[in-house]
């Protein structure tokens, strides 16, 4: 269990009463009934408003501010729980018993070794790759080891290329033909399978569940220290998901506030509706394609800075304001330009975001406590940006801050750089990707949705050389 830090408990909960007391009482009753297909709903661009299937991982009301994970309020989960029991929760849509979360956890443990994924990916220049494209890509190759196929049938000796060969030598493709990308019940054409055998397929699937949220932070954390040309740290069973974390980035076990900090921030982050990674990991798992590819298609969605590549551009937005002083100057060009500000609305909160309730509050404690002035000074200008967005575009428009806006100072004050920022929101998110895809999954139907078609017709065909 991570240590809980007394006053980091009090300043989550002081944070949550300010939040509930400015909570409106206007409630938001729709998209919480079971749907009788087809459904009859007002569809937006971008999907807004279109039910795409029936959950019980979660629930965002937009109009309260309010998230919910399983039937539990996230601000609930912050104080009482742990990501991992929060990971659990999710998948299995109970809290576990004792028993139960002492199996789930060594099992995450376990599967924080990848010893064969890291030397795989160690294979590649990834001080030149964005660190979101090295974590899509690690998710795929955890498949290989998941699978043991790569280590199976390996090439003859004499037939892998050696160090001191000047050429390639011939040798069998092992992992791309032998790994198998593929959902274990992939035959569309045979009969519903037997209970036992729909267990087994669902027993499987979680597996891959578990050796994706436990490995992810290896991962993450890996990518950055081959990044800055260091070795990987193994993870230390010993501590929490959230500690281990912060040790295999920084190689230095981190202090009970951290820990504690971490595993908040790991909590709010993990889950959040049919956002637009979660989406894609469910589109591609309904092509019956497969987990981990699942998995990789949701981390590439994450990386847009309208998702949650914003945190990063985040920090880059109050570096490039530079001080409080400048915020009202850059806030009007911002606005004539017509530029969108990172950090700040939402598709479905029209309200602040609860999770940026929390977020702030630990960002200004941990600026109190940090020697460094650089972080200060940032701090001071995302609240003169806060206030100077809100009073603009806070009752008119709905625009508040949301998850993205605080985080980034947050972690800036652990001492994480801004890179890792993206793949640590995967390191959380990837535990509601794989609940969802996982809930999706029994009861599949491929996502294909229509586009109207806005083109001409019977169009003549002119050879290029007459055009
Ligand atoms: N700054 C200024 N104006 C904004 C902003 C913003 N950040 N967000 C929305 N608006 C305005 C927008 O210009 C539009 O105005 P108008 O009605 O005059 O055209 C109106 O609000 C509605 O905006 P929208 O772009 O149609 O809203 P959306 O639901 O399509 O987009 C969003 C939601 C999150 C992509 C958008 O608010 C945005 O781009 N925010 C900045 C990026 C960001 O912080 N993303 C993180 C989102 S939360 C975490 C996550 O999901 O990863």
């Amino acid at each position: 269990m991570p240590h809980r830090v007394e006053h980091i408990f009090r300043i989550v909960q002081d944070a949550i009463a300010a939040a509930e007391a400015e909570r409106s009482e206007e409630n938001d009753r729709d998209f919480i009934r079971p749907v009788d297909w087809p459904v009859q709903c007002t569809v937006g661009p971008g999907l807004e408003g279109a039910i795409a299937c029936e959950t019980k991982i979660g629930y965002v009301n937009g109009r309260r501010g309010r998230l919910v994970y399983r039937g539990f309020d996230v601000f609930d989960l912050c104080l009482h729980s742990t990501f991992e029991e929060v990971s659990y929760l999710l998948l299995h849509g109970v809290l576990p018993t004792q028993a139960e979360f002492e199996a789930f956890n060594s099992k995450l443990k376990e599967y924080r070794h990848l010893p064969h994924t890291l030397r795989l990916i160690m294979g590649f220049p990834l001080e030149q790759m964005n660190p979101m494209a090295a974590l899509r890509m690690g998710t795929n190759l955890m498949r290989q080891y998941q699978t043991q196929r790569d280590l199976e049938d390996l090439p003859a000796k004499g037939r892998v290329i050696s160090s001191d060969d000047d050429s390639i030598a011939s040798s069998d493709a092992v992992g791309a033909t032998k790994a198998v990308f593929e959902f274990a019940d992939r035959n569309v054409n045979r009969p519903a399978p037997a209970k036992a055998e729909s267990d087994l397929q669902e027993a499987h699937g979680i597996e891959s569940c578990y050796h994706l949220i436990a490995g992810m932070g290896t991962l993450a954390a890996a990518i950055y220290r081959l990044r800055i040309g260091r070795l990987p740290i193994e993870p230390d069973p010993d501590l929490s998901h959230a500690a281990n974390l912060l040790y295999m980035l920084t190689g230095r076990r981190p202090t009970p506030v951290e820990e504690h900090i971490m595993d908040i921030a790991l909590i709010l982050h993990a889950d959040h509706g049919m956002n637009a990674s979660t989406f894609a990991a469910m589109v591609v798992a309904s092509t019956l394609s497969d987990f981990y590819f699942s998995i990789g298609a949701g981390v590439a969605a994450l990386n847009g800075p309208l998702h949650g590549g914003a945190n990063e551009a985040v920090l880059h937005t109050l570096e490039e304001i530079g001080s409080p002083d400048n915020v009202e100057t850059w806030y009007a060009r911002a606005r004539q330009e017509k530029r969108k500000v990172m950090g700040f609305g939402h598709r479905v909160y029209k309200v602040y975001d609860p999770r940026a309730r929390i977020l702030g509050p630990l960002a200004d404690y941990l600026v109190a406590e940090s020697p460094d002035g650089q972080v200060q000074e940032l701090f001071a200008t995302a609240k003169r940006l806060e206030t100077c967005v809100i009073e603009d575009l806070g009752a008119s428009k709905g625009i508040f801050p949301n998850v993205d806006f605080y985080s980034g100072i947050v972690y800036r004050c652990m001492g994480i750089p801004a890179e890792l920022f993206t793949p640590i929101f995967a390191v959380a998110r990837v535990a509601g990707w794989s609940a969802r895809v996982l809930e999706y999954m029994k009861h599949n139907r491929i996502f294909r949705p229509r586009a109207a078609y806005v083109g001409g017709f019977d169009r003549e065909y002119i050879p290029v050389s007459e055009r």
